[in-house]
């Protein structure tokens, strides 16, 4: 593709905050401390965790730079980012959250294959592009549509990366044309994070935001759109990002049985306190963010400081000002939600966090009863122990 290149090395990475932890060199997979996260709403650009399958691609020319749209369409069309700039545009504000995050804690029951992640591998930003409906309606696709008449049902976007799993082919994904035409569900073709260009990191010049759905269907360095009657068939879509019963393994595994995952379940994860944490007795604060998929909101956050024998019910807040209100209109509903809750603690003790999503879904209790092959989705109950010292802290 002209304007831009996919290397097939890792000598010209861009530079990286300094306080990311590494968990990937190449590719480069790392995220920020989890202090880090808690403290603000929308997360800086250079705190939020990269996920990536391959060396950052280059663009060279950004005049010659275009995304090819093709497939069952009647007329293809190559979308440069003027015509992108063209469009209206929506700032949309979204969390990002990588279907691995929580991986490493999922591994201490049984070993699970992939990157390990820590509780960060999520970030919340405010997305600013147009939104694919409208890009789809300049080949001809109406707004809230099904099917194309030639039979498309799914939208494939494809990078220009050059992923292992692929065979040193580029990373895509799918979602279904419903979604992609639907106005409502915000799925931006974004060139701007925190109104700043997108770094190269995150997808420059442009990447697809799906929001509410894992991290792995917002597909970075956009090289062309298909319209395709299949979801896509690529090994991120098939062979991965799938959640299996804890009963299979990698002897058993039928890949097939199983539909590629999309909307994340609700989670939460307490940010102010590492995994063991030695404190004062006293008053702590304990915060962190809670946040659900397909733009449901979350309900309520509890916290128990007794290993979850007792709880209360922590605040939740997002624009500072604003009460949060979940699902209500002037709540974003793509984006988290922060907690706190003041406690007194006199003694050692475990902290749990659980949140409940307005469908009234909830964390399940325990890490082994969703345990699966790939590690994905680990939601369970966060839990954090605190050793309370009397001197010296
Ligand atoms: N897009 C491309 N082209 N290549 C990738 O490796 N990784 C995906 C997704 N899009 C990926 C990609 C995954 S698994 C996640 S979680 C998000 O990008 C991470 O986005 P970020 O690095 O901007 O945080």
């Amino acid at each position: 593709m002209p304007g831009i290149k996919g290397p097939s090395d890792y000598s010209q990475e861009p530079p990286r905050h300094p306080s990311l932890q590494i968990n990937s060199k190449v590719p480069f997979n790392a995220e920020p401390p989890r202090s880090a996260l808690a403290s603000s709403y929308v997360t800086p650009v250079d705190l939020f965790y990269k996920r990536n399958h391959g060396p950052i691609p280059l663009v060279d020319d950004i005049d010659r730079y275009c995304v090819d749209i093709c497939g069952l369409i009647r007329t293809p069309k190559k979308l440069y980012m003027r015509d992108v700039r063209m469009l209206p545009k929506y700032n949309v504000t979204a969390t990002l959250q990588c279907a691995g995050n929580r991986r490493t804690a999922m591994s201490k029951t049984q070993k699970v294959r992939g990157v390990g992640w820590d509780v960060s591998a999520i970030g919340n930003a405010v997305w600013g592009g147009a939104k694919l409906a409208d890009v789809l309606e300049l080949i001809g696709i109406p707004k809230l549509t099904c099917s194309t008449q030639s039979g498309g049902k799914h939208v494939e976007f494809v990078s220009i990366d050059k992923c292992k799993e692929e065979n040193g082919g580029p990373y895509k994904a799918s979602i279904p044309l419903s979604q992609a035409t639907n106005p409502e569900a915000d799925v931006l073709l974004a060139y701007e994070m925190n109104e700043e260009p997108l770094n190269r990191d995150h997808g420059y010049p442009l990447r697809v935001i799906v929001p509410g759905v894992i991290g792995a269907r917002s597909v970075k360095w956009l090289d062309s759109i298909n319209i395709i009657a299949e979801e896509c068939q690529g090994f991120f879509m098939q062979k991965d990002y799938k959640m299996f019963p804890p009963s299979v393994d990698w002897d058993n595994i039928n890949w097939s049985t199983r539909r590629p995952q999309m909307d994340f379940p609700v989670q939460s994860v307490i940010c102010s306190l590492e995994d063991v944490q030695s404190i004062k007795p006293g008053k702590v604060t304990i915060s962190g963010y809670a946040v659900s998929g397909g733009g449901r909101g979350i309900e309520r956050v509890d916290i128990s400081i007794d290993g979850g024998k007792t709880w209360l019910e922590a605040s939740r807040s997002q624009k500072t000002g604003a009460p949060y209100i979940a699902d209500h209109v002037s709540s974003d509903k793509w984006a988290w939600v922060l907690f706190e809750v003041t406690v007194d603690i006199p003694y050692s003790t475990e902290i749990v966090a659980k949140a409940v999503d307005s469908a009234a879904n909830v964390q399940p209790e325990n890490v082994q009863d969703i345990w699966n092959l790939r590690g994905i989705l680990n939601t369970s109950w966060h839990r954090v122990q605190v050793r309370v010292g009397h001197s010296n802290m």
